[in-house]
């Protein structure tokens, strides 16, 4: 019998993730253990997907979540089929449970990009297979269990951390919130005061931080982000937003730059979920320097996701 099939499922089984905060810590927890397993060797895993099929969903544009899915996918023996729907959002040919009923049919699992997380609920509603958010307006969550590996493998540890937030308080700062309470360590998130994350999220982040005891702390200042083991930025304008002048300028003091990294402390690392826009939120010399795991955060992608599917699909 292969190590494969003695594992009793997970309890994640046939479940959806549409946020982080859908997980538990003992459900993360197992996420990041078997993603360290698959990282280390996938030769026990290069079945474990046979005859089985995820759908890609993706309303926007997409580089690392859509290879690390599609390669992903292939290292677990499982068939992976990308629908691109940048030009024709989900709902507008047939009503999105339609859609997702058609789905469900032929897939163990769909995993959305999506503009608006609400997509994301009616598919969830309308259909019984696991609904797996790639990014929305609000969330990223596959994006911040790879980069909740990255920090461990850089010795960080998850209920302890010290992280600094700069830049947009958006979808992944969100979701780092919740890390962050579910764990119980402490962010710091500066941003300019107009472009702190919406009060809905930081009310779900302070309620999932009640029992950890996680300090998440909203400042406009800079300087608080001193005595941070980690600084994270992203882009300053999000896909799907409005450009705007006045929001780039008002962004300009929480630039990831030399004088911000040293702020918050000689051993912090800097982490960027990417697309980097360089000059801008960040420079040359932070993210081209030692400090910076930005690469190993886009590889961690493909095998923080592919131990939720294995999970997600009763596999482990
Ligand atoms: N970080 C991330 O989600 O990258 P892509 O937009 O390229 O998928
Ligand atoms: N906040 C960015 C993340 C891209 C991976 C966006 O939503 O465009």
């Amino acid at each position: 019998m292969s190590t494969l099939s003695v594992s009793p499922p997970s309890s994640l089984a046939r479940r959806s993730v549409l946020t982080l905060a859908d997980l538990s810590r003992t459900e993360i927890r197992a996420t990041l253990d078997l993603a360290k397993e698959l990282k280390r060797d996938y030769t026990p895993f290069a079945s474990a997907l046979k005859q089985r099929a995820v759908v890609l969903l993706f309303e926007k544009a997409s580089l690392r979540t859509r290879v690390s899915l599609e390669v992903g996918i292939a290292k677990l023996g499982g068939a992976c089929v990308y629908l691109d729907h940048q030009s024709s959002p989900i709902g507008q040919r047939e009503s999105i449970a339609d859609y997702g009923r058609n789905l469900e049919r032929w897939a163990d699992a769909l995993i959305g990009r999506v503009l608006g997380h609400q997509t994301l609920i009616e598919l969830h509603r309308s259909t019984k297979v696991p609904i797996v958010n790639a990014l929305c307006d609000a969330h990223h969550p596959c994006q911040i269990l790879a980069d909740a590996l990255t920090l461990e493998e850089h010795g960080i540890d998850l209920s302890s951390m010290r992280l600094a937030w700069l830049g947009d308080g958006n979808n992944v700062c969100n979701s780092l919130m919740q890390l962050t309470a579910i764990f119980g360590g402490r962010m710091v998130v500066a941003t300019p005061e107009d472009c702190r994350p919406l009060p809905a999220w930081m009310a779900r982040t302070s309620e999932l931080s009640r029992t950890t005891g996680a300090q998440i702390e909203y400042t406009s200042d800079v300087k608080h982000i001193a005595t941070s083991d980690a600084v994270y930025t992203d882009a300053w304008i999000s896909m799907g937003e409005n450009d705007s002048a006045a929001k780039r300028e008002s962004m300009r003091p929480f630039q990831v730059n030399e004088a911000t990294l040293k702020l918050a402390g000689k051993n912090a690392i800097f982490l960027h979920c990417l697309p980097a826009h360089r000059g801008e939120e960040v420079i040359d010399s932070v993210i081209d320097s030692p400090a910076s795991v930005v690469f190993d955060q886009a590889e961690n992608r493909m095998h923080a996701q592919n131990a939720l599917l294995l999970q997600l699909l009763g596999v482990r």
